[in-house]
C-alpha cells in the first residue's frame, strides 16, 4: 500500500528548482523579495543552475566545512556505508542545495529531493522513504517547516533506519515495521533556531554555512563569468563580488545583470568602471546595500533616534513582513555591523550612520554605550 503511494511521487531536480520558485512566487509581494540583492530565490534565478559547482573541488569558499565533508565522504565510501546524516544551515543563497547535490555526486548515489512544507501526511515521506536505494540521498529543504506528524516518523528512520506506520483507525488500528535501506538524509535550514532539538540530535554531521569572504566571491565571480563565457577583468570581479552581500547567489544575479549592460553598451570587455556603472543603475550601493537596506537604516536613524525600536514597530513603518525583515534584511546588515539585535530592539551602530552620511546623535544608544555589554535578543 505503501509502495502504491510511493510510486505516484516523482523526485527530480527539476521538481526541486520548479518548487523554490514556487517558494520564490510566494513572496513576490514583498518589496525585499523583489531587489536586485534578496539572498532569497527569485524567478529571474530559474538558470541559475547553470552556475552552480558541481563537484567539492569546483564550490568555492566554506573550506573547512568541505574538507570535513570530503573525509567523511571518502571514509564512507570506503567502507561502503551511507554517510551519516547532514544538516546544513546558514542564510538563503549560500548553498546548502549545491552543496546536497554534490555530496550526492560525490557519494555516487541518487540525489531524492523534497521540502518540509511539502510533507503533509506522515504517508508522504513514508513513501519517499520506502523507495530509496541503499546509500541514496535525500534532501529535505526547510526542514525546520516540517509538520510534527511527519518528523515522528523521520526519527526511527534516521537512526534504526525503520518506519513505523499505523495503518488503519480506532480499533482495528494495528501498527506496523518496516525495514528501510540505509540512506543519507542531507537537511537544510536557514532558521536553525527552529529544528526542534530531537530532530537536530540525529544530524551526526551539522554544517552550519557563513557569509563568504570577500576573496572567495571574488573567485565565484571569476568562475561565474568564465561559465557565461565573457571577459571579465579582476578589478571588474572584485567590483562586484563586494556588492553581493557575502552571498555567492546574489554574486551570480548581479554578475548576469553586469553581463547585460555591458552587452547593452557594446563592451567587449566588463572593467571595474563598467560594473560600477551598472550597479550603481542597479541601485546597489558599495556595500551591496540596496534602497530597502537604506530606509530600514534611515527609519531607525531618523525616526527612532538610533533605537532600540522593537522588530514589529520597523516592520509596520516599512510594510514589511516581520520574517521578511528578519531572515533577509537584518543578517547582512548585523553581519557589517550596521545594526545590532537587542533584548530591547534594533540599535543602529555608528558604522551605520557612517554610511548614510549622517552624524551620531550625542543621546543615541550606541554613543552612550547603553548595550554595548548587552547580549543579543
Ligand atoms: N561555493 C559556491 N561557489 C560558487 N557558486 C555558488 C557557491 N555556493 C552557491 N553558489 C551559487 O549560488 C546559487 C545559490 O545556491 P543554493 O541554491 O545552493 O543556495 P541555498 O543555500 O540552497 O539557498 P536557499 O536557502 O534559498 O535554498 C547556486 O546556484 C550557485 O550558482
Ligand atoms: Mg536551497
Amino acid at each position: 500500500m505503501v509502495r502504491e503511494a510511493g510510486e505516484q511521487v516523482r523526485w527530480t531536480c527539476e521538481n526541486d528548482e520548479r518548487r523554490e520558485l514556487g517558494r520564490a512566487a510566494g513572496q513576490r509581494q514583498m518589496s525585499k523579495s523583489n531587489s536586485i540583492v534578496t539572498p532569497e530565490r527569485t524567478e529571474d534565478d530559474a538558470l541559475e543552475a547553470s552556475l552552480r559547482p558541481k563537484t567539492l573541488k569546483d564550490f568555492v569558499g566554506q573550506r573547512q566545512a568541505c574538507e570535513n565533508l570530503s573525509i567523511f565522504i571518502e571514509a564512507a565510501k570506503a567502507r561502503g556505508e551511507a554517510l551519516d546524516h547532514v544538516l546544513f544551515s546558514g542564510p538563503p543563497g549560500l548553498g546548502k542545495t549545491t552543496l546536497a547535490q554534490i555530496v550526492a555526486r560525490e557519494l555516487g548515489v541518487n540525489f531524492r529531493s523534497t521540502s518540509g512544507p511539502v510533507l503533509a501526511k506522515a504517508g508522504d515521506l513514508a513513501a519517499i522513504l520506502t523507495n530509496l536505494e541503499p546509500r541514496d540521498v535525500l534532501f529535505i529543504d526547510e526542514i525546520h517547516r516540517l509538520n510534527p506528524a511527519v518528523e515522528e516518523i523521520l526519527y526511527p528512520a534516521m537512526e534504526d533506519f525503520e518506519l513505523d506506520l499505523v495503518i488503519g483507525e480506532g480499533p482495528s488500528a494495528r501498527s506496523v515495521k518496516i525495514q528501510l535501506a540505509p540512506f543519507t538524509l542531507v537537511g537544510a535550514t536557514t532558521r536553525s533556531g527552529l529544528v526542534t532539538q530531537p530532530l537536530r540530535d540525529r544530524f551526526g554531521i551539522p554544517v552550519r554555512l557563513d557569509f563568504y569572504k570577500p576573496e572567495e566571491l571574488v573567485s565565484i565571480v571569476a568562475r561565474g563569468a568564465r561559465v557565461l563565457g565573457f571577459d571579465l577583468t579582476a578589478e571588474g570581479a572584485s567590483e562586484i563580488a563586494s556588492r553581493a552581500r557575502g552571498t555567492p547567489r546574489i554574486a551570480g544575479r548581479l554578475l548576469k545583470r553586469v553581463r547585460d549592460f555591458a552587452a547593452h553598451a557594446k563592451k567587449q570587455t566588463v572593467d571595474a568602471a563598467t560594473a560600477d556603472a551598472a550597479l550603481t543603475r542597479l541601485e546597489v550601493d558599495a556595500r551591496g546595500l540596496d534602497a530597502f537596506d537604506r530606509r530600514y537604516l534611515s527609519l531607525i536613524a531618523e525616526q527612532f533616534s538610533g533605537g532600540p525600536v522593537g522588530i514589529e514597530t520597523i516592520a509596520a513603518a516599512l510594510g514589511e513582513a516581520r520574517d521578511a525583515i528578519e531572515d533577509i534584511v537584518e543578517p547582512y546588515l548585523m553581519q557589517q555591523g550596521f545594526v545590532q539585535r537587542t533584548p530591547r530592539g534594533r540599535v543602529l551602530a555608528s558604522a551605520a550612520y557612517g554610511h548614510l552620511g549622517l552624524k551620531v546623535p550625542p543621546q543615541s544608544a550606541v554613543q552612550t554605550g547603553l548595550f554595548s555589554d548587552e547580549a543579543e535578543a
